[in-house]
This record gives structure tokens, sequence and C-alpha cells, in this order.
């Protein structure tokens, strides 16, 4: 382990796309990483851990060079990349990226077309290639299944083909995102025999996961994000110790990948329920964030909606600590007059919540539990899209529950649940002097 084979000084960057939302909604990220500047020597295992959304994905890629830094820059054996197609070329043949999905990195005919195709690429001659293919599909144990096509096999084998597909074309550094994600444990243990042998001959490897015990088995260097920044890097047992640290990153509490469903969209058979809790009285929100906190106690993915700001936002404050993914600001409850100002930019926060929970609802990894806090309330008002919320919440993903919270529950949301709680009428802690917006001393 010795020089810096790849560097990012103060790198930033911004999805398109992520621009445009960042306009109309302006308490959404604008940038998907900003200010990194990060250093991976030669030969060494570097983790990169964070929560969904964090900007791992957007990392890698902007260390291949399939994205460009608005600003910053990435370096590559000291240098900023070469950016011409036969400069890219050569990075992406020495530093070989694996896609999160394997569906995004296959597309040849047969596994061993598939893995030819890089050596191809670095003009290999096609016997070469198939010898190079061939022997990486053996690396991954799958050479048994050479002339398969990919959609025949499971998705733990196609990523081990992909795998196969990076490594046949000798690369000195691989790119990993989120290579264990989905795999049972004994894909797991070849996955880590194979990483073992590729650091065996000197190869560098920076390994994307959610999973910190895998993170703690394999690395040396630990990088981690929240929110597209650096939270931390150095040593790995350093960081991945501090445990503080981490749950304020929301990694608190994270499953390993051996209690994971196998399939990373969800366990087929896991429930998803939805749940109402719905009425004039007291502890809607606070019932809410104690099924949140057994969620994190499981190893679920937890994650809190806000449609309206709640008090004490102590409350809030220790769920983002304890490992919950807190999502949408909310302002306050709408006042009276619709013309107000106030009420306009209280609507207007409720809205932003709303496309956080519709992205956090279609891609939130299973199994989770996401709350929807006050949307009856924000919906009672007439705030939110009603069509586009009834729409999503009526697709059930495998094994992520939904519960709605707020007084004034629509009648087709009522219809949809599984349950609904009709909380009474509860007289609050603070009619008998004691004062509500101190909250949760910590
Ligand atoms: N193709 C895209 N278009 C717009 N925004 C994106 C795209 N991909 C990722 N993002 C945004 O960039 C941020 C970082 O995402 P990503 O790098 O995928 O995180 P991770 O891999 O840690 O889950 C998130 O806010 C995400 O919503
Ligand atoms: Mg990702």
């Amino acid at each position: 382990m010795d020089s810096e084979i790849l560097a990012f000084r103060n790198v930033g960057y911004s999805y398109p796309q992520g621009l445009r939302l960042s306009e109309r909604f302006p308490s959404l990220r604008r940038e998907a990483v900003a200010g990194l500047t990060i250093s991976v020597r030669a030969g060494e295992c570097v983790a990169l851990v964070g929560g969904n959304g964090s900007g791992k994905s957007t990392l890698l890629k902007l260390a291949n060079g399939l994205l460009v830094p608005d600003h910053g820059e990435v370096l590559w054996n000291g240098d900023p990349i070469d950016r011409s197609r036969r400069g890219l070329a050569r990075l992406r043949a020495e530093m070989g990226l694996l896609f999160q999905d394997p569906d995004d990195q296959l597309f040849a005919q047969s596994l061993v077309q598939d893995a030819a195709f890089g050596p191809l690429n670095q003009g290999a001659t096609a016997n070469e290639a198939r010898e190079r293919a061939l022997d990486a599909l053996e690396r991954v144990g799958l050479l048994e299944f050479a002339d398969l096509p990919p959609h025949v096999l499971s998705h733990g084998m196609r990523k081990r083909a992909a795998l196969a597909g990076v490594l046949a074309s000798h690369p000195r550094v691989l790119l990993l995102d989120e290579p264990t994600a989905g795999l049972d444990p004994s894909s797991e243990e070849r996955f880590l025999r194979t990483l073992e042998e590729f650091r065996g001959n000197g190869g560098t490897v920076v390994l994307s996961t959610h999973d910190l015990r895998l993170a703690r088995r394999v690395s040396d260097a630990a990088v981690v994000l929240r929110s597209g920044a650096l939270a931390a890097c150095g040593n790995a047992e350093d960081v991945l110790s501090d445990v503080a640290m981490l749950g304020r990153c929301g990694l608190a509490g994270m499953r390993t990948e051996h209690a994971m469903p196998k399939d990373p969209g969800g366990d087929a058979h896991s429930p998803a329920r939805l749940l109402v809790l719905t009425g004039e009285g007291k502890g809607k929100t606070s019932s809410g964030a104690g099924m949140l906190l057994r969620a994190v106690g499981h190893g679920q993915t937890a994650v809190l909606a806000r449609f309206v700001k709640a008090r004490p936002s102590a409350e809030v404050e220790v769920l983002d600590r304890l490992g919950v993914r807190v999502v949408g600001g909310g302002k306050g409850f709408l006042p009276r007059d619709e013309r107000s100002s106030a009420f306009q930019r209280h609507a207007q926060a409720a809205s932003e919540a709303w496309v956080a929970a519709e992205s956090v609802l279609a891609s939130v990894q299973a199994p989770a539990l996401v709350v929807l806090d006050e949307i009856c309330y924000a919906l009672a008002k007439g705030v939110l899209a009603e069509d586009a919320v009834r729409k999503a919440l009526s697709v059930r993903r495998p094994g992520v529950s939904v519960v709605c919270t707020g007084r004034g529950a629509p009648d087709w949301l009522r219809t949809l649940a599984d349950t609904v709680s009709e909380v009474g009428c509860v007289k609050h802690g603070y009619a008998d002097g004691i004062p509500a917006t101190r909250g949760v001393e910590l």
C-alpha cells in the first residue's frame, strides 16, 4: 500500500433533474455530492458507507468518469482524468465499476459474450477475450453457465456475472456499488473470496455498502457520506466504531446483509401494511415515532416524512440520532386564512414533503417502515394532489409498511388501509403545566 491511485479534490456534482426540482422546491438538496475530498491508496480497500441517497453511487460514477464533476477534480494516478474517448476507455479498463443493479450492466446474449466485451474493447483477439471471459466466470463460480443468457439466472448469479464482466478487463481498481446487497450468505462468502483473491494480487477496492459488518470485515479505510457530504473518513476501525457519528448518518441499527431479503426490492412474503392513525386525540405522532424506533430496533429502514412541523422538534432530533431518516420539513399547521402568505408557505412545505415521501415510497429498501406524519391533516386541508397520493398509497411494495397520521383521514384512505385507529380525546401533559415545547431532554 503506497501511492495515491485515486483522489477527489473538493468534488461537487448535481444531476440536472435534481437542479430542476430544487428550483421548484427550494428545501430539496441541489447537489448530489458536494465538497468531497478523498484519497485512495493503491492496494487498499476503502468502504464507502452512507444511507440511501447519501451519494455513494454518484461518487463511484464520478470516480470512473461516467459523471463529470461540476467543480473540483478527480485525479487518477495523480493526474486529472483524461476525458478523451481513448482516455476514458483506458480508465474504465483499469478501474472497473460494478453497478448496484446487475441489469444495468449485463447486456449480451450470454455470460461469456458479456464478459468478453471488455477484453475485446481493449484490443484482445476473439480467442484471448473468450479465454479471459471464461477465466473470470470461473473466478465467480459461473463457468458452467457461460453460454446461458443472463436473464435466466437468479439476481445473485446476475450480480456475480456482472462482476465477472468487470474482472475480465483485468482492472487495477474495483469500484463496487453495494456488491453484496441481495446476496444470500453463501453467495456473499463466494464474493468475499473473489475479493480477497483480487486484493491478494495487489488490487485496490472501493466498495459502497449499508452493511457495517461487511465494511468492518473487509476494509482498511472508510468514508462515510451523509446527504452528499463527507461525514467522516480515515482508518476503518476508528471510523466504523464511532457509533454516535454513524447514528447521525442514519447507519445506526442498520441490518446486516444476512438478515436482508434475497431480493433487494423486498421479500415477496413479508407484509406491507397500511395503517391510519387519525382522530382528534393526542399521541398520533408519538405512536408513529414509537413504531419507527421499533423498526430501527428490528434492523428495518425507518423513514419519517413530516407534512407539518412537529413540536417539540426534539422528538425528531432523537429519531434522527437513533437512525430514523427524516424527510420533508413541514412548516406548521395551516392558518385559517387560505390567502395568507403563511398558509401558502405551509402548503408549499407540505407539498414538498410529498415529493420527498413519494420518492421514498417508490425506492426505499425493504424491509421498511415509512411514517407519513400529518399527511391526513394535509389531505383534509386540500394542499396535496389527492390523486397522486391515492395512487402511490395504493401500491403495496413487499416489506414496506406505511403509517399515515393526522386528523381528518379521508374516506378513500380509510378504505385503502388495513387498520384505522381513531385516537380519542386524551388530555395532554401540557394541560397540567408541563411545557410541551421543552420536549425531550437529551
Ligand atoms: N439520475 C438521477 N437524477 C437525479 N437525481 C439523482 C439521480 N441519481 C441520484 N440522484 C440523487 O442524488 C443523491 C445521491 O444519490 P445516490 O448517489 O444514488 O445515493 P446512494 O447511492 O448513496 O443511495 C440523492 O439525493 C438522489 O436522489
Ligand atoms: Mg446507490
